[in-house]
């Protein structure tokens, strides 16, 4: 694919756009951006700081000092760094998630993440995923995904996931943590996860990632020629 594009993929928790848009980005042989992390990150320099996460003035007061970047490894991996310091494994545990959730819903961390997330895509053909990629970061992308997929089947996902890495969570917790998640995500003030209305929506309950990389691969060929 010849110019440049962009594609956004919005959804839930646990619906598995990290691990699409990765691929998709490969495939197309475009930047991709974990725009989650970039919050995780946040959320872990607010724990650090004992900055307390029910307090929105607090947190936006201490949002200036954060210092998140973004960088990409040897093997195209995105890392992610709070100042010098690669937060991308700290970020990705429970509390941090939570945490994230938490600052995700203050209007000054949006707007900085939003900026940052616009100037990192700038002049490069990116995948981007997170939850207003296609309402608020990207509103002109080439294409949007909307992937979705059961509460059950994501928290089974999020299981598998937490199992293999030998953090045995009952499935219970997961379940649970995910639905509060949601309901944070989809009841915020601020940029509430929802899908665009020009987004394509993608219910991979029943797909495997291979099906849905293919699906999305395919989705952005006609959008990019269609666009041409
Ligand atoms: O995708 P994730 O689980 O790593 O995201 C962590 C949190 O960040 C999640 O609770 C929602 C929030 N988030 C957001 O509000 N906007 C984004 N673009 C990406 C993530």
């Amino acid at each position: 694919m010849q110019n440049v594009f962009s594609i956004a993929i919005d959804g839930p928790s646990g619906a598995g756009k990290s691990s699409v848009a990765r691929a998709v980005a490969e495939k197309l042989g475009a930047m991709y951006l974990d725009t989650g992390a970039m919050y995780r990150a946040v959320g872990l320099y607010m724990l650090k700081n004992g900055v307390p996460l029910n307090d929105a003035s607090a947190i936006a007061a201490n949002c200036p000092g954060v210092d998140v970047r973004v960088g990409y490894g040897k093997d195209g991996q995105q890392c992610v760094y709070l100042g010098e310091e690669d937060v991308s494994k700290a970020i990705r545990a429970a509390e941090v998630s939570l945490a994230a959730s938490s600052v995700s819903t203050v209007p000054a961390v949006r707007e900085r993440m939003v900026a940052l997330q616009r100037g990192i895509a700038q002049g490069h053909s990116v995948v981007m995923d997170g939850r207003d990629i296609g309402t608020k970061v990207l509103p002109d992308a080439t294409l949007k995904v909307f992937l979705t997929a059961s509460a059950e089947v994501r928290a089974r996902r999020r299981y598998d996931e937490l199992s293999c890495k030998g953090m045995h969570e009952p499935y219970e917790k997961v379940l649970e943590e995910l639905i509060r998640r949601d309901e944070v995500d989809t009841h915020r003030e601020a940029s509430p996860l929802r899908k665009a209305e020009d987004a394509v929506e993608v219910d991979c309950s029943q797909m495997t990632l291979e099906e849905v990389v293919e699906t999305v691969v395919s989705l952005a060929r006609q959008a990019v020629e269609g666009k041409a």
